[in-house]
This record gives C-alpha cells, sequence and structure tokens, in this order.
C-alpha cells in the first residue's frame, strides 16, 4: 500500500509514458537521427579526459551560459542552463505557478500539465481546434489571475505553427500578470525566432534546447532566454550544481562549433517535406502540415499501424489517446535511408489493411 504521506497531488498524475521498445529505426522521440560529428565527440571526450571527476562543477554552469549568451546574442545575466528544458519546465512552474495558475492547450507537450499537477497548480488546458491553437479561448483565460502560459511554437505533437502574429497577441495579453513562455524546442526546424519579442516583452521567455537540432538528447542541455530581472528569479529555482561537469564539457565543445547543426536542419526540412508528399500519397492516412522535424499522421487504427511498422522494425509513438487525437501516430524525420524505410514499412501497412478490408467487405472472398 502507497505511503499515507505521499500528497494525493502525486498519486493522481501517471508519470511521464513513454513504452521502451527495441527497433533498427528509432523515429518515436523527436530526436536527431545523427549523432555529433566524429571530431567533435574526439574533442568532446578530450575535454571529459580533462575534467576533474572529483570537484563540483560550475555553480550554475557559467560556462556554458557564457557560450550560449555568445550563440544566442543574449545578454549572459537572462541566460538559464539547465539539464534539458524539462528541468526548466518545472522551475517555471515553480516560479509562476505554484499557487497561481498554469495555462497552456491541449494537447501539448506532456510536461507542462504533468508538473502543474505535481506541484498542485492550478492547471487550465484548453483544447486546441482541430491542430489550431484557441486564440479566442486563451486570451479570455489570460483575462483572469496570474500565472505561467506555456505556448510551443512549433507545436508539438501536431507539428504546426502557431506564427509570429498569434504568439505576440498572447505575449501582449498576458502582460506582466503572466510568465508567457515560448518553447521553441523545434523552432530551427521551423525556421522561426521569437528573441526579438522576448527582448521587447519583460513578460515573455524563450525556452529551447541542445536536444533537437544539436543532436544532444543523451547529453541533457537546455536553456532559456530571458530579462535578466526573470532570469535571475528562474535560476533559484535550479538546484546547485545540477548541470554535472560531463554535460557541461560535451556542450562546451558543441557550442564552441556549432557549423554541423544548420546543414542538418536543411537536411530535416527537405526530409520532412519528401516524406509528407510520398505519405499524403499513399491510401488512408493522412499527413498533418508540419514545420518541425516530425509529422502527424492520421492512420485509422492507430495500434494496428504501430504493431506492424514495429514488427518492420520501425518504431514511431502513438499519439491516439490524446484528446482530437484519435486514430494518429507521430514520427520523427530520420536519416533518408531511415525515411524511405519508414514510407515503405508504411505502405505495405496500408496496402495489408486495405487488403484486409476488402476481404471483409466481400462475403466469401478468399484471403
Ligand atoms: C515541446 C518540447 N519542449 C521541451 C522538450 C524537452 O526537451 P529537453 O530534452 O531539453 O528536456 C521536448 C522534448 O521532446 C518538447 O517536445
Amino acid at each position: 500500500m502507497t505511503s499515507m504521506s505521499i500528497r494525493s497531488a502525486v498519486r493522481a498524475v501517471p508519470g511521464y509514458r513513454l513504452a521502451p521498445h527495441e527497433a533498427r529505426i528509432k523515429l518515436d522521440q523527436n530526436e536527431s537521427p545523427y549523432d555529433l560529428p566524429p571530431e567533435l565527440r574526439e574533442r568532446a571526450l578530450a575535454r571529459l579526459q580533462g575534467a576533474s571527476f572529483n570537484r563540483y562543477p560550475d555553480l550554475h554552469a557559467e560556462r556554458v551560459r557564457q557560450r550560449i549568451a555568445e550563440l544566442e546574442g543574449w545578454p549572459e545575466a537572462g541566460v538559464v542552463v539547465a539539464g534539458g528544458s524539462n528541468v526548466l519546465i518545472q522551475g517555471l512552474v515553480i516560479l509562476a505557478g505554484i499557487g497561481q495558475r498554469v495555462l497552456t492547450v491541449t494537447p501539448t507537450f506532456a510536461v507542462y500539465a504533468l508538473q502543474a499537477n505535481l506541484l498542485g497548480a492550478d492547471l487550465t488546458e484548453v483544447p486546441l481546434q482541430g491542430t489550431e491553437i484557441p486564440l479566442d479561448a486563451l486570451l479570455a483565460e489570460l483575462r483572469h489571475g496570474t500565472g505561467v502560459h506555456f505556448m510551443t511554437d512549433p507545436m508539438a505533437p501536431t507539428g504546426n505553427a502557431i506564427g509570429a502574429e498569434r504568439v505576440e497577441r498572447l505575449v501582449r495579453a498576458g502582460g506582466d500578470r503572466w510568465l508567457s513562455v515560448i518553447d521553441e524546442a523545434y523552432g530551427p526546424f521551423a525556421g522561426s525566432d521569437h528573441r526579438e519579442l522576448v527582448r521587447r516583452a519583460p513578460g515573455a521567455l524563450s525556452l529551447r534546447t541542445l536536444s533537437k537540432a544539436f543532436g544532444l538528447g543523451g547529453v541533457r542541455l537546455g536553456y532559456a532566454l530571458a530579462a535578466p530581472e526573470v532570469a535571475a528569479e528562474l535560476q533559484k529555482t535550479v538546484l546547485p550544481f545540477s548541470v554535472s561537469a560531463l554535460q557541461s564539457a560535451v556542450a562546451e565543445v558543441v557550442l564552441d562549433d556549432p557549423t554541423y547543426v544548420e546543414a542538418r536542419v536543411q537536411e530535416a526540412i527537405r526530409e520532412r517535406e519528401r516524406v509528407a508528399r510520398a505519405i499524403a500519397a499513399l491510401p488512408g492516412v493522412r499527413v498533418f502540415p508540419s514545420v518541425a522535424n516530425f509529422l502527424l499522421l492520421h492512420v485509422g487504427d492507430a495500434a494496428h499501424t504501430f504493431a506492424s511498422l514495429l514488427a518492420q522494425g520501425v518504431l514511431v509513438r502513438r499519439q491516439d489517446h490524446l484528446p482530437g487525437l484519435e486514430g494518429c501516430l507521430r514520427m520523427s524525420i530520420g536519416t533518408p535511408d531511415e525515411n524511405d524505410a519508414a514510407v515503405e514499412a508504411l505502405t505495405r501497412c496500408q496496402l495489408q489493411e486495405r487488403h484486409d478490408q476488402s476481404a471483409t467487405e466481400v462475403p466469401g472472398a478468399t484471403r
């Protein structure tokens, strides 16, 4: 029996869900399909070799912070670094959500609601209209109370953009009563960038990560860009020494020479468009417009298609448990070869499904 001491809010949340599966082609977590270029890996390993494992790292990853400030053209005092942007989402709920409100849409990245519920904030999740943000309903919510508003541009798991104009309207509506968080995890794949808005609007904050375009999901490094006064408060929520010397060593090397990122982003964009066209041509599958490094697909029977793809060595992510996304799967954009294999597997799966359907539709048909 669970101890009585455990808060009911914690008991009530289901936890972050990710079923582990082994597969040759892994397209389930919107990761980069490529590890670091070999010369950068070598440099990172050399840096690790020189690290003192017995000493505490920088208190707040100062050396990483300096490099991010330089890369982003942002005042160093406005940068907060953590072991993944996930950690900062928790920090942002501590900063402006507990005892106040957390506003977001549903479905969206699950961690916003998860942290809001764990930390006992007053959570409002406004349903998307199809895959579009419910602009008027969000504007109405922003008129009441104070708290943190999480918006994701490009959105996840739908992959479409909110766009600069609507983001600005929402940030303006939040004013100084709401901390407007713009999660730009997939921004590089959309060519979107809300730094300029965040510079002008002190109530806004841009959340970024090295997990996607930089291909460092395994290293765990995320950061926020904000006004220095907001960053100073957010920094208090990040535990001291929580970015390890190992994380920092790799991030420092990459941030010193991030030139590999652009070509990879361009390839992901080209591949996204190519794969979207190929899948859109398949009968029974609908591809949602995406500006991210993944595609949302409506396949009808998501459980069956997921299993059939997995049996062919292709792992994607089910989304059919989410409101409004019944029948949907999400696939990351992989290498060109991985994408070809995924499209072929999906084609076989849809052909089989249609064959099975026609067999059941025609009484007495042989299979
Ligand atoms: C919208 C969004 N924000 C944040 C994250 C988390 O990124 P990190 O790896 O930096 O914790 C993800 C990860 O998938 C994401 O989809």
